[in-house]
């Protein structure tokens, strides 16, 4: 019998910050990752675009054995889970990212305290954070923060240039204004970057993956025995390089095509 595994998809190397959290919870488990640079940013694209993009990964996971999928993008959960969800009902049972973790996100909080949500455009343009929050907690104030160039920052691995940093600083100094004491790092790729976070602004930063891998584990149930299998879309040289402070990829990541 062929493993059953997990099927976890990013625009990039940004998921890793979910995979490894998953494979924490879940060590027994078997994972596919999927990080579609060809495509990548999906922050700057359209809502069909993403759609579009994640629908083949969906399918290609269809075709190997994949029952469960983690949505490890902010992005993608924001801009094109409910048509997915649609798409892939009775075939595949999807988490996504900002739904399963928004309650977590507050936790804490009381009526009028500031969250800061530093996010991809697309994410900050589908309201998604606010709308979930909302449900729980209407009197949350929500500041929402478009950190396009993040994601390059990350992938291109450009932690040291001026621009980089400068780039940061100024997201960051629209936090400081809000008076926001918690921000929530909304998308996966950022919680590479908290440690310079931290030193320019001091904060409490909220990473969603724990929560994730949480609600993952209690819902998930084969067994299997720990195998990760690495895909991207272009360059699998690239992203291994760009992956390797993250996450310790034993063996090679494979080109797909889809
Ligand atoms: N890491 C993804 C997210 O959480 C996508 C970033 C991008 O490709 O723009 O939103």
């Amino acid at each position: 019998m062929m493993n059953e595994y997990i099927g976890v998809l990013d625009s990039g190397v940004g998921g890793l910050s979910i995979l490894s959290e998953l494979y924490k919870a879940m060590p027994d488990k078997n994972y596919i990752y999927v990080g579609d640079t060809k495509n990548i940013p999906y922050g700057t694209k359209t809502p069909l675009e993403v759609y579009s993009y994640t629908k083949e990964i969906l399918n290609y996971f269809l075709k190997n054995n994949v029952k469960n999928v983690v949505i490890a993008c902010n992005t993608t959960s924001a801009v094109a889970y409910d048509e997915l969800k649609n798409e892939f009902k009775d075939r595949l049972k999807i988490f996504p990212l900002i739904q399963s973790i928004a309650s977590c996100a507050i936790e804490g909080l009381k009526d009028k305290d500031k969250i800061a949500l530093l996010a991809t455009r697309a994410t900050v343009n589908s309201k998604k954070y606010e709308q979930e929050i909302h449900e729980i907690n209407s009197k949350i104030e929500v500041i929402s923060i478009d950190c396009t160039g993040f994601v390059e920052i990350v992938e291109n691995r450009l932690y040291e240039e001026d621009k980089s940093i400068d780039l940061i600083k100024s997201k960051l100094d629209k936090v400081e204004k809000s008076g926001a004491k918690r921000v929530i790092l909304g998308c996966t790729h950022y919680p590479y970057l908290v440690d310079i976070f931290r030193k320019i602004l001091d904060v409490e930063y909220f990473n969603p993956a724990i929560s994730l891998a949480q609600k993952v584990k209690n819902e998930i149930n084969f067994n299997g025995n720990g195998e990760i299998k690495f895909y991207s879309t272009i360059n699998p040289d690239e992203f291994k390089k760009s992956a390797k402070t993250f996450f310790d990829i034993k063996g090679n990541v494979e080109l797909i095509e889809l």
